[in-house]
């Protein structure tokens, strides 16, 4: 049993295989937080020595005493208004206008399988391996009942959060805030790691302080977005790649989101997350109830490398619930950066034929294919066939792309529209719009109202007749605006503050419906690139379009932030052409490839443009890729070292589960002429077992590969055990030129 409950103390148990999490209902009925850390036999319940504190108030029955105070006590999910002062997880108004929250233990249950989310993606428990600790809290002046749920993934170290607000009582209840989790850490030095970004720049990683006060993470764009990924890590001052204490909190969700950091005046520390509160109001009808979206968090003592390695796993085997997940997916190319709307039929067939002949197996069709789109100004809504550019329609399209021998995937952005469209001016009032306003315009389209059940449906038949009409295979599903002017022309006044809310709410309804029609179908998901990378749209689609940015060396950064959180396996990442079109940097062909085969591995570019000396380096990358693919989308992923840091290089590599093979990416940024060698310390591996290298390609070297002076140890079919590879380290040759890459790849003996 993962969860125990000491019925004299009171106490509750959570176990996983490496960690321990504890809370308590105290002799008042609070519910408080004991620990959550490295895995310990008994209770830290000595540790929350009673103690009074100038201006922190004491519980009424406890007011001659003064031994303790609500705004002291470490709580599992923190009331307002009540006595704490510090952040609130939850806050609400009731008819007469009392506000807060003032919660009380009133039962708990323990049961097998793990709850799940109403109307948002949540962890799954294919395996029956999980449990549930429901723990019910009563707030005191409105009936509101507040049930705590904990999903215990026990060999995976995960521990999964929700809550459910029930209005239990007899008037309206109005949620103004309701967070995910609250999380009360009393003890030691941390720093926040947080990923922020910009469009083309997203989740660049960010290691800062924890400082007196309130740091905040958030977005209020209506999508998980560019700017703040709703993941963050708090780590021990001293915790490092390999070694260190660290706490992840990761939110399912892709609307707006917050998370705060406090550290309050005694040097403790509170995280709450969830939904942001700004623009966000739910009213409870007596009997209604409200999910929370889910918040994954573990524990680590064994560094950053290791949390996100647990957490690759879990979003693999826990949240992506499409088959491809766990199966090989095509390589792709996109014809968005080689024609972006300029394209016919004879271009598209012309990329496709030349791409085959390299070796790629999908060709998807991005923007401009239908409706009257032909730049980005009009036709979104109109999911119909552009004749003027595709005259014989889809079908033959697909067909000749089919008969090739390559699959066919489109390219669509249902949750907009143009005001220039068909749809627009048969449905002007499904546009999100405040009445009295002209709306803020973002690339001239408009957001659906994707809160009103009739626009879901229309969606919904919309795009299965698409689907049902034609053999699509893949689906990128795009975004390409923030939300503003938010409000529903179907909702009364006092249900506005729903709308942000509602709208992810039939975004997943959406999705639900359609990748349960379509099982067959890849989803990808995007954003303007990743501005909804985020773990409820990975349930939906296994990979997501990392950045619009595919300049290689811009998304070193890129994907370096996304790994912490996220899987390789579902960083949608391409080669593109060069000067590249967002930098207009020149990089090797080579080191495009390597940068891009730490992702899912596709092109984005006409490859009839490239010599014939490329297009043989391109039909060398997809056979690499193909030998490698098991170990990049299954494998151990350890950040080796990172450009930020060192002005030097980016490494990277791949480990098998079994650790009879990996991959070591290096891609150097800037060249350093007279330095000494890169020694690279590799992870992962079996200290006593020989390796040997099989295969050591350089990319882009100004001296060319089989011209480096290498010493013996560089050498391939070289063996050396893992113990000298990970202590000692793998030394290479000097490497000089424009960004020059190189994978090694080693085998077990
Ligand atoms: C934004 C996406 O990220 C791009 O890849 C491309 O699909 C464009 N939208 C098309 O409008």
């Amino acid at each position: 049993m993962s969860i125990a409950y000491d019925s004299r103390r009171k106490i509750f148990t959570l176990t996983t295989h490496n960690t321990t999490y504890q809370m308590q209902v105290n002799e008042l009925g609070h519910f408080v937080h004991l620990y959550y850390g490295r895995r310990i036999e008994g209770t830290t319940e000595y540790m929350h020595v009673p103690r009074d504190c100038g201006f922190s108030p004491n519980p009424y029955p406890l007011r001659l005493e003064r031994s303790w105070s609500m705004d002291l006590l470490p709580q599992e999910y923190s009331g307002a208004n009540a006595g704490d002062f510090r952040l609130s997880s939850l806050n609400m108004v009731t008819e007469e206008g009392i506000w807060g929250a003032d919660l009380y233990y009133i039962r708990h249950e323990i049961r097998s399988g793990k709850y799940s989310v109403s109307g948002m993606p949540s962890a799954f428990d294919r395996a029956r391996e999980a449990e549930t600790l429901s723990v019910t809290l009563r707030e005191k002046a409105s009936g509101l009942e507040v049930e705590l749920l904990y999903g215990i993934y026990e060999k995976q170290d995960v521990i999964t959060r929700a809550v459910r607000m029930i209005n239990n009582g007899e008037k309206e209840i109005y949620l103004k805030k309701a967070a995910s989790a609250c999380l009360d850490i009393s003890f030691g030095n941390w720093d926040l790691i947080h990923f922020y970004g910009r469009h083309t720049m997203e989740r660049q990683m960010e290691r800062v302080p924890i400082i007196n006060g309130i740091q905040t993470v958030s977005s209020r764009r209506g999508t998980s977005s560019h700017q703040h990924n709703p993941f963050v890590i708090l780590c021990d001052k001293s915790a490092t790649e390999e070694f260190g204490d660290c706490y992840g909190m990761m939110l399912v969700y892709s609307g707006n989101h917050r998370t705060d950091v406090e550290m309050d005046q005694s040097g403790s520390l509170r995280v709450v997350s969830g939904i942001h509160d700004e623009q966000f109001s739910w009213k409870l009808e007596p009997g209604e109830s409200f999910d929370t979206p889910e918040m994954l968090m573990t524990f680590t003592h064994q560094g950053l490398a290791h949390l996100s390695q647990i957490y690759h796993r879990f979003l693999r085997k826990n949240i992506c619930r499409s088959r491809f997940a766990r199966e090989r997916r095509p390589v792709l190319i996109n014809n968005w950066e080689a024609t972006y709307f300029d394209f016919d039929s004879e271009k598209i067939l012309n990329i496709a034929r030349q791409a085959k002949e390299a070796g790629v197996e999908m060709l998807v069709l991005d923007d401009g294919w239908f409706g009257r789109r032909n730049d980005d100004n009009s036709g979104l809504g109109d999911w119909f066939v552009n004749e003027s550019k595709l005259p014989d329609g889809l079908e033959k399209l697909i067909a000749q792309i089919n008969k090739m021998g390559l699959k066919f995937g489109l390219w669509v952005e249902p949750e907009m529209v143009n005001e220039d469209s068909e749809l627009y001016r048969l449905h002007p009032d499904w546009a999100m719009k405040v009445p009295g306003r002209e709306p803020a315009m973002s690339r001239n389209q408009l957001v659906l109202d994707l809160s009103r059940k009739d626009v879901g449906d229309w969606l919904f038949e919309t795009l299965s007749d698409l689907l049902r009409q034609y053999h699509i295979e893949y689906i990128k599903w795009d975004m390409n605006r923030s939300l503003s002017d938010v409000y529903s022309r179907i909702l009364p006044p006092d249900r506005q503050g729903e709308v942000s809310h509602r709208y992810v709410l039939g975004l997943y309804r959406l999705l639900d419906r359609l990748t349960a029609e379509f099982p067959d179908v890849l989803f990808e998901g995007c954003s303007g690139g990743g501005g909804r990378f985020d773990a409820a749209m990975l349930a939906y689609s296994p990979q997501i379009w990392c950045s619009d940015n595919t300049d290689a060396i811009e998304r070193l950064s890129i994907q370096y932030g996304t790994s912490f959180g996220y899987p390789i396996s579902s960083m949608g990442s391409h080669v593109s052409a060069c000067p590249n079109h967002q930098t207009g940097r020149d990089v090797p062909l080579g080191t495009r490839g390597v940068v891009a085969m730490a992702g899912t591995f596709g092109y984005e570019m006409d490859l009839n443009r490239l010599t014939e000396d490329e297009k043989r380096q391109v039909r060398e990358q997809i056979e690499r890729f193909h030998e490698y693919y098991n170990l990049i989308q299954d494998g151990d992923y350890y950040r080796l070292e990172c450009e930020e840091k060192n002005h030097y290089f980016t490494a990277w590599q791949f480990v098998s589960p079994d650790r009879s093979e990996t991959l070591v990416s290096v891609v150097i940024t800037r060249p350093r002429i007279n330095r000494n060698s890169i020694c690279l310390r590799l992870r992962g591996l079996d200290p006593e077992a020989g390796y040997v290298v099989e295969r050591q390609e350089f990319f882009g070297c100004h001296v060319q590969a089989d011209r480096i002076p290498m010493g013996d140890f560089q050498k391939t079919k070289q063996s050396y055990s893992g113990a000298v590879l990970m202590y000692g380290g793998y030394v290479l040759p000097q490497m000089s030129g424009n960004y020059p890459s190189v994978q090694i790849y080693l085998r077990k003996r």
